[in-house]
Protein backbone atom coordinates (compact mmCIF):
# COMPACT_ATOMS: atom_id res chain seq x y z
CA UNK A 1 0.00 0.00 0.00
CA UNK A 2 2.41 2.33 1.02
CA UNK A 3 5.58 3.42 -1.51
CA UNK A 4 8.88 2.95 0.12
CA UNK A 5 10.97 4.88 -2.28
CA UNK A 6 8.56 7.38 -1.84
CA UNK A 7 8.43 8.16 2.19
CA UNK A 8 10.54 10.29 3.75
CA UNK A 9 11.86 8.89 6.80
CA UNK A 10 11.41 12.10 8.68
CA UNK A 11 8.86 14.34 7.37
CA UNK A 12 10.16 16.91 10.02
CA UNK A 13 10.06 20.46 8.34
CA UNK A 14 13.44 22.26 8.44
CA UNK A 15 11.90 24.41 11.56
CA UNK A 16 10.88 21.14 13.18
CA UNK A 17 14.19 20.38 12.86
CA UNK A 18 16.27 23.28 13.66
CA UNK A 19 14.51 23.67 17.19
CA UNK A 20 15.14 19.76 17.81
CA UNK A 21 18.60 20.56 17.42
CA UNK A 22 18.88 23.83 19.02
CA UNK A 23 17.21 21.60 22.31
CA UNK A 24 19.51 18.57 22.32
CA UNK A 25 23.11 21.03 22.17
CA UNK A 26 21.09 22.87 24.97
CA UNK A 27 20.39 19.22 26.54
CA UNK A 28 24.79 18.51 25.74
CA UNK A 29 25.81 21.51 27.61
CA UNK A 30 23.79 20.75 30.49
CA UNK A 31 24.89 17.56 30.79
CA UNK A 32 28.27 18.42 30.53
CA UNK A 33 27.95 21.07 32.63
CA UNK A 34 26.70 19.17 35.59
CA UNK A 35 29.41 16.56 34.69
CA UNK A 36 26.96 13.55 33.74
CA UNK A 37 28.18 9.92 33.21
CA UNK A 38 30.52 9.76 30.35
CA UNK A 39 28.05 7.48 28.23
CA UNK A 40 25.32 9.34 28.62
CA UNK A 41 27.04 12.79 27.64
CA UNK A 42 28.42 10.25 24.56
CA UNK A 43 24.86 9.40 23.86
CA UNK A 44 23.89 12.83 24.07
CA UNK A 45 26.57 14.41 21.79
CA UNK A 46 25.66 11.18 19.24
CA UNK A 47 21.99 12.00 18.62
CA UNK A 48 22.99 15.70 18.70
CA UNK A 49 25.39 15.25 15.79
CA UNK A 50 22.61 12.85 13.99
CA UNK A 51 20.17 15.35 14.21
CA UNK A 52 22.46 17.87 12.45
CA UNK A 53 23.20 15.71 9.82
CA UNK A 54 19.15 15.52 8.95
CA UNK A 55 19.03 19.10 9.12
CA UNK A 56 21.91 19.33 6.87
CA UNK A 57 20.55 16.84 4.39
CA UNK A 58 16.96 18.62 4.50
CA UNK A 59 18.01 22.23 3.89
CA UNK A 60 21.07 21.48 2.49
CA UNK A 61 22.89 23.40 4.64
CA UNK A 62 24.54 23.52 7.97
CA UNK A 63 22.90 24.01 11.02
CA UNK A 64 23.47 27.51 12.80
CA UNK A 65 22.99 28.79 16.19
CA UNK A 66 20.81 31.35 16.02
CA UNK A 67 19.66 31.49 12.77
CA UNK A 68 16.79 29.69 12.22
CA UNK A 69 15.59 28.42 8.21
CA UNK A 70 13.60 30.77 6.51
CA UNK A 71 12.32 28.25 3.78
CA UNK A 72 9.87 26.43 5.99
CA UNK A 73 8.66 24.12 2.61
CA UNK A 74 9.60 20.71 4.01
CA UNK A 75 11.78 19.18 1.17
CA UNK A 76 10.62 15.77 0.48
CA UNK A 77 12.41 12.56 0.08
CA UNK A 78 15.41 13.66 2.31
CA UNK A 79 17.04 12.39 4.45
CA UNK A 80 17.14 8.63 2.86
CA UNK A 81 15.85 5.22 4.84
CA UNK A 82 19.34 2.89 5.84
CA UNK A 83 18.93 -0.36 4.38
CA UNK A 84 18.71 -2.01 7.67
CA UNK A 85 16.06 1.09 9.42
CA UNK A 86 12.82 -0.07 10.44
CA UNK A 87 10.02 1.25 8.32
CA UNK A 88 7.25 2.43 9.79
CA UNK A 89 3.72 4.68 8.53
CA UNK A 90 0.44 3.90 8.89
CA UNK A 91 -0.14 0.46 6.12
CA UNK A 92 3.59 -0.52 6.98
CA UNK A 93 5.57 -1.84 10.04
CA UNK A 94 8.76 -3.57 9.64
CA UNK A 95 12.02 -4.44 11.26
CA UNK A 96 14.70 -7.27 11.03
CA UNK A 97 14.76 -7.43 14.93
CA UNK A 98 13.10 -9.91 17.31
CA UNK A 99 13.29 -7.70 19.74
CA UNK A 100 10.85 -5.30 17.35
CA UNK A 101 11.28 -1.76 15.90
CA UNK A 102 13.69 0.37 17.76
CA UNK A 103 11.93 2.89 19.41
CA UNK A 104 14.72 5.54 20.66
CA UNK A 105 15.81 5.92 16.67
CA UNK A 106 12.21 6.05 15.68
CA UNK A 107 12.00 9.12 17.97
CA UNK A 108 15.06 10.54 16.36
CA UNK A 109 13.61 10.18 12.89
CA UNK A 110 10.17 11.19 14.14
CA UNK A 111 11.12 14.10 16.46
CA UNK A 112 8.98 13.27 19.04
CA UNK A 113 10.21 12.98 22.63
CA UNK A 114 10.93 10.38 25.07
CA UNK A 115 8.31 10.07 28.03
CA UNK A 116 11.04 10.06 30.32
CA UNK A 117 11.13 9.45 34.52
CA UNK A 118 10.73 13.09 34.96
CA UNK A 119 7.53 13.91 32.99
CA UNK A 120 5.83 10.56 34.81
CA UNK A 121 6.60 12.02 37.72
CA UNK A 122 5.59 14.88 36.68
CA UNK A 123 2.23 13.77 35.98
CA UNK A 124 2.07 12.08 39.03
CA UNK A 125 2.37 14.82 40.95
CA UNK A 126 0.14 16.84 39.04
CA UNK A 127 -2.57 14.51 38.78
CA UNK A 128 -2.08 12.87 42.16
CA UNK A 129 -2.50 9.45 40.38
CA UNK A 130 -0.22 6.54 40.01
CA UNK A 131 0.75 6.25 36.94
CA UNK A 132 -0.98 4.15 34.64
CA UNK A 133 1.93 0.86 33.64
CA UNK A 134 1.79 1.91 30.47
CA UNK A 135 3.93 4.69 31.22
CA UNK A 136 5.66 3.09 34.04
CA UNK A 137 6.73 0.10 31.52
CA UNK A 138 7.37 2.12 28.45
CA UNK A 139 4.39 1.15 26.18
CA UNK A 140 3.44 4.65 25.98
CA UNK A 141 6.70 6.00 25.37
CA UNK A 142 7.06 9.13 23.27
CA UNK A 143 5.30 12.28 23.17
CA UNK A 144 4.51 15.75 21.73
CA UNK A 145 3.71 18.64 24.16
CA UNK A 146 2.79 16.25 26.96
CA UNK A 147 4.46 19.48 29.09
CA UNK A 148 2.12 22.05 27.59
CA UNK A 149 -1.35 19.87 28.94
CA UNK A 150 0.17 19.31 32.20
CA UNK A 151 0.35 23.09 32.31
CA UNK A 152 -3.17 23.83 31.15
CA UNK A 153 -3.96 21.23 33.80
CA UNK A 154 -2.54 22.67 36.57
CA UNK A 155 -3.68 26.55 35.22
CA UNK A 156 -7.58 24.57 34.72
CA UNK A 157 -7.54 25.10 31.53
CA UNK A 158 -9.58 23.30 29.12
CA UNK A 159 -8.57 20.53 26.64
CA UNK A 160 -9.93 17.67 25.39
CA UNK A 161 -9.03 13.59 24.53
CA UNK A 162 -9.21 12.31 20.62
CA UNK A 163 -8.65 9.17 19.72
CA UNK A 164 -9.88 6.45 16.75
CA UNK A 165 -10.21 3.21 15.10
CA UNK A 166 -10.26 1.91 11.50
CA UNK A 167 -12.76 -0.47 11.04
CA UNK A 168 -11.03 -3.10 8.81
CA UNK A 169 -13.06 -6.12 10.05
CA UNK A 170 -15.77 -6.94 12.86
CA UNK A 171 -13.55 -8.47 14.90
CA UNK A 172 -10.71 -6.27 17.22
CA UNK A 173 -7.79 -8.40 18.97
CA UNK A 174 -5.95 -7.40 21.97
CA UNK A 175 -3.91 -4.99 20.31
CA UNK A 176 -6.23 -2.79 19.77
CA UNK A 177 -7.47 -2.67 23.15
CA UNK A 178 -4.26 -0.67 24.24
CA UNK A 179 -4.78 3.22 22.71
CA UNK A 180 -8.48 2.19 24.47
CA UNK A 181 -7.48 1.42 27.90
CA UNK A 182 -5.16 4.28 28.78
CA UNK A 183 -7.60 6.27 26.78
CA UNK A 184 -10.05 5.59 28.91
CA UNK A 185 -7.66 5.83 32.03
CA UNK A 186 -6.54 9.41 31.10
CA UNK A 187 -10.45 10.61 30.82
CA UNK A 188 -11.25 9.57 34.51
CA UNK A 189 -7.90 11.02 35.50
CA UNK A 190 -8.17 14.44 33.80
CA UNK A 191 -12.13 14.33 33.97
CA UNK A 192 -12.06 15.48 30.34
CA UNK A 193 -14.25 15.63 27.12
CA UNK A 194 -13.47 12.41 24.83
CA UNK A 195 -13.88 12.29 21.19
CA UNK A 196 -13.21 8.62 19.10
CA UNK A 197 -13.29 8.80 15.55
CA UNK A 198 -14.27 5.53 13.16
CA UNK A 199 -12.63 6.00 9.91
CA UNK A 200 -15.27 3.96 8.19
CA UNK A 201 -14.09 5.87 5.04
CA UNK A 202 -10.80 5.22 5.06
CA UNK A 203 -10.90 1.32 5.47
CA UNK A 204 -13.25 1.84 2.19
CA UNK A 205 -10.81 3.88 0.43
CA UNK A 206 -7.98 1.13 1.51
CA UNK A 207 -9.85 -2.27 1.31
CA UNK A 208 -11.44 -4.42 -0.46
CA UNK A 209 -14.94 -3.03 0.80
CA UNK A 210 -18.11 -1.26 0.10
CA UNK A 211 -19.00 1.54 2.03
CA UNK A 212 -22.17 -0.29 3.73
CA UNK A 213 -19.73 -2.88 5.01
CA UNK A 214 -17.60 -0.27 6.12
CA UNK A 215 -19.90 1.62 8.38
CA UNK A 216 -21.47 -1.83 9.70
CA UNK A 217 -18.16 -2.70 10.57
CA UNK A 218 -17.67 0.64 12.44
CA UNK A 219 -20.87 0.33 14.67
CA UNK A 220 -19.64 -3.40 15.31
CA UNK A 221 -16.13 -1.71 16.86
CA UNK A 222 -18.10 0.59 18.47
CA UNK A 223 -19.48 -2.17 20.87
CA UNK A 224 -16.31 -3.50 21.68
CA UNK A 225 -14.95 0.57 22.11
CA UNK A 226 -17.78 1.24 24.34
CA UNK A 227 -17.14 -2.36 26.24
CA UNK A 228 -13.98 -0.70 27.33
CA UNK A 229 -16.05 1.42 29.78
CA UNK A 230 -15.90 4.92 28.65
CA UNK A 231 -18.35 7.43 30.31
CA UNK A 232 -21.50 8.20 27.81
CA UNK A 233 -21.95 11.54 29.22
CA UNK A 234 -18.28 12.33 28.60
CA UNK A 235 -17.53 10.92 25.05
CA UNK A 236 -18.56 11.40 21.72
CA UNK A 237 -17.88 8.62 19.03
CA UNK A 238 -18.66 8.80 15.72
CA UNK A 239 -18.01 7.14 11.87
CA UNK A 240 -17.12 9.66 9.60
CA UNK A 241 -19.17 8.32 7.06
CA UNK A 242 -22.24 9.30 9.36
CA UNK A 243 -20.75 12.28 10.88
CA UNK A 244 -19.29 14.22 8.22
CA UNK A 245 -22.77 14.97 5.97
CA UNK A 246 -24.13 16.47 9.36
CA UNK A 247 -21.26 18.73 10.72
CA UNK A 248 -20.65 21.44 8.73
CA UNK A 249 -17.92 22.41 11.63
CA UNK A 250 -16.22 18.84 10.18
CA UNK A 251 -16.32 19.95 7.25
CA UNK A 252 -15.11 23.40 6.94
CA UNK A 253 -12.53 22.73 9.05
CA UNK A 254 -11.76 19.17 6.19
CA UNK A 255 -11.58 21.91 3.46
CA UNK A 256 -9.40 24.41 5.30
CA UNK A 257 -6.98 21.99 6.34
CA UNK A 258 -6.86 20.93 2.92
CA UNK A 259 -6.08 24.23 0.87
CA UNK A 260 -3.24 24.20 3.22
CA UNK A 261 -1.61 20.91 2.56
CA UNK A 262 -0.16 20.67 -0.76
CA UNK A 263 0.06 17.13 -2.76
CA UNK A 264 3.65 17.51 -2.80
CA UNK A 265 3.76 17.22 1.29
CA UNK A 266 1.36 14.30 1.12
CA UNK A 267 3.26 12.73 -1.20
CA UNK A 268 6.37 13.34 1.07
CA UNK A 269 4.27 11.91 4.22
CA UNK A 270 2.62 9.02 3.07
CA UNK A 271 4.54 7.85 0.10
CA UNK A 272 1.26 9.05 -1.89
CA UNK A 273 2.13 8.14 -5.50
CA UNK A 274 0.41 9.57 -8.53
CA UNK A 275 -1.85 6.77 -9.21
CA UNK A 276 -3.11 6.19 -5.60
CA UNK A 277 -6.57 7.88 -6.22
CA UNK A 278 -7.67 11.23 -4.38
CA UNK A 279 -9.93 10.02 -1.82
CA UNK A 280 -6.39 8.55 -0.31
CA UNK A 281 -4.80 12.21 -0.83
CA UNK A 282 -7.37 13.78 0.63
CA UNK A 283 -7.72 11.45 3.28
CA UNK A 284 -5.39 13.08 6.21
CA UNK A 285 -7.44 15.96 6.23
CA UNK A 286 -10.19 14.29 7.60
CA UNK A 287 -8.06 12.23 10.26
CA UNK A 288 -6.46 15.39 11.24
CA UNK A 289 -10.07 17.66 11.63
CA UNK A 290 -11.03 16.24 14.87
CA UNK A 291 -7.92 17.54 16.62
CA UNK A 292 -9.67 21.06 16.20
CA UNK A 293 -12.34 21.75 18.84
CA UNK A 294 -14.18 23.40 15.98
CA UNK A 295 -15.21 20.55 14.27
CA UNK A 296 -17.12 19.60 17.87
CA UNK A 297 -19.43 22.69 17.97
CA UNK A 298 -21.89 20.79 19.25
CA UNK A 299 -19.38 20.02 22.85
CA UNK A 300 -17.40 23.23 22.67
CA UNK A 301 -19.39 25.80 22.10
CA UNK A 302 -18.11 26.86 19.22
CA UNK A 303 -14.87 27.22 20.82
CA UNK A 304 -12.24 26.80 18.41
CA UNK A 305 -8.85 27.14 20.97
CA UNK A 306 -9.34 23.99 23.03
CA UNK A 307 -6.24 21.64 22.89
CA UNK A 308 -6.47 18.46 22.18
CA UNK A 309 -4.37 15.35 23.22
CA UNK A 310 -3.85 12.38 20.87
CA UNK A 311 -2.97 9.00 22.45
CA UNK A 312 -2.44 6.94 20.09
CA UNK A 313 0.26 4.19 18.47
CA UNK A 314 3.43 5.96 16.79
CA UNK A 315 2.29 4.41 13.17
CA UNK A 316 -0.16 6.93 13.14
CA UNK A 317 1.97 10.21 14.16
CA UNK A 318 2.51 10.85 9.42
CA UNK A 319 -1.18 12.15 10.01
CA UNK A 320 -0.27 14.67 13.41
CA UNK A 321 2.76 15.66 12.20
CA UNK A 322 0.69 16.94 8.65
CA UNK A 323 -2.09 18.00 11.58
CA UNK A 324 0.40 20.02 13.64
CA UNK A 325 2.27 21.81 10.72
CA UNK A 326 -0.82 23.52 9.52
CA UNK A 327 -2.62 24.60 13.19
CA UNK A 328 -0.82 27.45 13.40
CA UNK A 329 -1.75 28.47 9.71
CA UNK A 330 -5.55 27.52 10.56
CA UNK A 331 -4.98 29.91 13.88
CA UNK A 332 -6.10 26.87 15.90
CA UNK A 333 -3.74 25.15 18.98
CA UNK A 334 -1.65 22.30 17.33
CA UNK A 335 -2.56 19.04 19.42
CA UNK A 336 -0.57 17.19 21.83
CA UNK A 337 0.95 13.77 21.28
CA UNK A 338 1.04 10.08 23.46
CA UNK A 339 2.97 7.57 21.86
CA UNK A 340 2.26 3.65 22.11
CA UNK A 341 5.18 0.69 21.05
CA UNK A 342 3.26 -1.84 18.74
CA UNK A 343 1.43 -4.63 20.32
CA UNK A 344 3.90 -7.84 18.77
CA UNK A 345 1.97 -10.33 16.80
CA UNK A 346 1.79 -13.87 18.39
CA UNK A 347 4.91 -14.99 15.96
CA UNK A 348 7.10 -12.14 17.02
CA UNK A 349 7.56 -8.53 17.28
CA UNK A 350 8.88 -7.98 13.67
CA UNK A 351 5.66 -6.43 12.27
CA UNK A 352 2.34 -5.33 14.34
CA UNK A 353 -0.76 -7.89 14.35
CA UNK A 354 -3.21 -8.15 11.34
CA UNK A 355 -6.74 -8.37 11.87
CA UNK A 356 -7.45 -10.87 8.57
CA UNK A 357 -4.50 -13.23 10.11
CA UNK A 358 -6.85 -15.41 12.85
CA UNK A 359 -3.54 -17.17 14.21
CA UNK A 360 -1.44 -13.59 14.76
CA UNK A 361 -3.77 -12.41 17.63
CA UNK A 362 -6.20 -13.11 20.43
CA UNK A 363 -9.45 -11.46 19.55
CA UNK A 364 -12.16 -9.98 21.53
CA UNK A 365 -13.89 -12.90 20.69
CA UNK A 366 -12.07 -15.88 20.84
CA UNK A 367 -12.99 -18.32 23.52
CA UNK A 368 -11.15 -19.68 26.44
CA UNK A 369 -9.97 -22.68 24.80
CA UNK A 370 -8.94 -21.00 21.49
CA UNK A 371 -6.79 -18.05 23.95
CA UNK A 372 -5.06 -21.25 25.70
CA UNK A 373 -4.50 -22.98 22.01
CA UNK A 374 -2.96 -20.30 20.25
CA UNK A 375 -0.52 -19.29 23.35
CA UNK A 376 0.58 -22.98 23.21
CA UNK A 377 0.81 -23.01 19.52
CA UNK A 378 2.15 -19.87 18.06
CA UNK A 379 3.47 -17.13 20.56
CA UNK A 380 7.09 -17.02 19.88
CA UNK A 381 8.70 -18.74 23.09
CA UNK A 382 12.27 -17.01 24.47
CA UNK A 383 13.24 -20.26 25.46
CA UNK A 384 16.05 -22.97 24.48
CA UNK A 385 14.94 -25.76 22.43
CA UNK A 386 15.64 -28.44 25.70
CA UNK A 387 14.64 -28.20 28.70
CA UNK A 388 17.87 -28.95 29.85
CA UNK A 389 19.36 -25.92 27.70
CA UNK A 390 17.12 -23.68 28.86
CA UNK A 391 17.97 -24.63 32.49
CA UNK A 392 21.70 -23.81 32.03
CA UNK A 393 21.31 -20.43 30.06
CA UNK A 394 17.72 -19.56 30.71
CA UNK A 395 15.39 -17.57 28.35
CA UNK A 396 15.43 -14.20 26.63
CA UNK A 397 12.60 -11.74 27.59
CA UNK A 398 13.58 -9.43 25.07
CA UNK A 399 11.98 -11.08 22.42
CA UNK A 400 9.58 -13.60 24.05
CA UNK A 401 6.05 -12.37 22.80
CA UNK A 402 4.28 -14.47 26.35
CA UNK A 403 6.93 -12.38 28.73
CA UNK A 404 6.03 -9.13 26.56
CA UNK A 405 2.34 -9.30 26.30
CA UNK A 406 2.22 -10.00 30.30
CA UNK A 407 4.12 -6.44 30.10
CA UNK A 408 0.53 -5.05 28.24
CA UNK A 409 -2.00 -6.77 30.57
CA UNK A 410 -0.01 -7.83 34.07
CA UNK A 411 -0.57 -5.45 36.21
CA UNK A 412 1.66 -6.70 39.31
CA UNK A 413 5.03 -5.13 38.67
CA UNK A 414 6.29 -7.34 41.52
CA UNK A 415 4.86 -10.46 39.83
CA UNK A 416 6.15 -8.97 36.32
CA UNK A 417 9.61 -9.11 37.98
CA UNK A 418 9.86 -12.06 39.38
CA UNK A 419 8.45 -13.83 36.01
CA UNK A 420 11.64 -12.12 34.52
CA UNK A 421 14.06 -13.14 36.52
CA UNK A 422 12.47 -16.28 37.08
CA UNK A 423 12.36 -16.72 33.27
CA UNK A 424 15.68 -15.65 32.70
CA UNK A 425 17.35 -17.55 34.99
CA UNK A 426 15.52 -20.66 33.48
CA UNK A 427 14.14 -21.74 36.61
CA UNK A 428 11.24 -20.95 34.76
CA UNK A 429 10.10 -22.88 31.65
CA UNK A 430 8.30 -21.37 28.66
CA UNK A 431 5.52 -23.43 28.83
CA UNK A 432 4.89 -22.39 32.17
CA UNK A 433 4.94 -18.66 31.06
CA UNK A 434 3.00 -19.06 28.98
CA UNK A 435 0.35 -20.95 31.48
CA UNK A 436 0.40 -17.26 33.56
CA UNK A 437 -0.45 -15.29 30.28
CA UNK A 438 -3.15 -17.76 29.36
CA UNK A 439 -4.53 -17.19 32.86
CA UNK A 440 -4.11 -13.75 32.95
CA UNK A 441 -6.41 -13.01 29.20
CA UNK A 442 -8.68 -15.30 29.49
CA UNK A 443 -10.86 -13.93 32.57
CA UNK A 444 -9.88 -10.45 30.73
CA UNK A 445 -11.08 -11.22 27.61
CA UNK A 446 -14.35 -12.90 29.43
CA UNK A 447 -15.09 -9.68 31.22
CA UNK A 448 -14.68 -8.04 27.88
CA UNK A 449 -17.42 -10.45 26.40
CA UNK A 450 -19.73 -9.87 29.57
CA UNK A 451 -19.30 -5.84 29.23
CA UNK A 452 -20.46 -6.24 25.76
CA UNK A 453 -23.65 -8.14 25.93
CA UNK A 454 -24.45 -5.39 27.94
CA UNK A 455 -23.96 -2.74 24.89
CA UNK A 456 -27.62 -2.36 23.60
CA UNK A 457 -28.17 -0.62 19.95
CA UNK A 458 -29.87 2.34 21.87
CA UNK A 459 -26.20 3.02 24.47
CA UNK A 460 -24.92 2.48 20.30
CA UNK A 461 -26.73 5.48 19.40
CA UNK A 462 -26.41 7.80 22.23
CA UNK A 463 -23.07 7.70 22.08
CA UNK A 464 -22.96 8.46 18.70
CA UNK A 465 -25.40 11.20 18.39
CA UNK A 466 -23.63 14.86 18.25
CA UNK A 467 -25.15 16.17 21.39
CA UNK A 468 -23.33 18.36 24.68
CA UNK A 469 -21.52 16.52 26.74
CA UNK A 470 -21.24 16.81 30.77
CA UNK A 471 -19.04 19.99 30.72
CA UNK A 472 -19.44 23.81 29.94
CA UNK A 473 -17.46 25.78 27.37
N1 LIG B 1 -6.27 5.64 11.15
C1 LIG B 1 -6.49 4.96 12.40
C2 LIG B 1 -6.51 3.43 12.14
O1 LIG B 1 -6.47 2.98 11.04
C3 LIG B 1 -7.79 5.39 13.06
C4 LIG B 1 -7.74 6.76 13.68
C5 LIG B 1 -8.43 7.87 13.30
C6 LIG B 1 -6.98 7.16 14.82
N2 LIG B 1 -8.20 8.91 14.08
C7 LIG B 1 -7.30 8.53 15.05
C8 LIG B 1 -6.11 6.50 15.69
C9 LIG B 1 -6.74 9.23 16.12
C10 LIG B 1 -5.54 7.21 16.76
C11 LIG B 1 -5.86 8.57 16.95
O2 LIG B 1 -6.56 2.67 13.09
Amino acid sequence: MSNRQNCDSGSLSPLELYERVTTQGDKVRSLKAAEAPKDEIDTAVKLLLSLKLMYKATTGEGYKAGSPPTDFTPINNAPTLAEDDDFVDPWTVQTSSAKGVDYDKLIVRFGSSKIDKELINRLERVTGQKPHHFLRRGIFFSHRDMNQILDAYENKKPFYLYTGRGPSSEAMHVGHLIPLIFTKWLQEVFDIPLVIQLTDDEKYLWKDLTVERAYEYAVENVKDIIACGFDINKTFIFSDLDYLGMSPGFYKNIVKIQKHVTFNQVKGIFGFTDSDCIGKISFPAIQAAPSFSSTFPQIFKGKEDIQCLIPCAIDQDPYFRMTRDVAPRLGYPKPALLHSIFFPALQGAQTKMSASDPNSSIFLTDTPKQIKTKINKHAFSGGKDTIEEHRKYGGNCDVDVSYMYLTFFLEDDDKLEQLKQAYTSGALLTGELKKVLIETLQPLIAAHQERRKQVTNEMVKQFMTPRKLAFEF
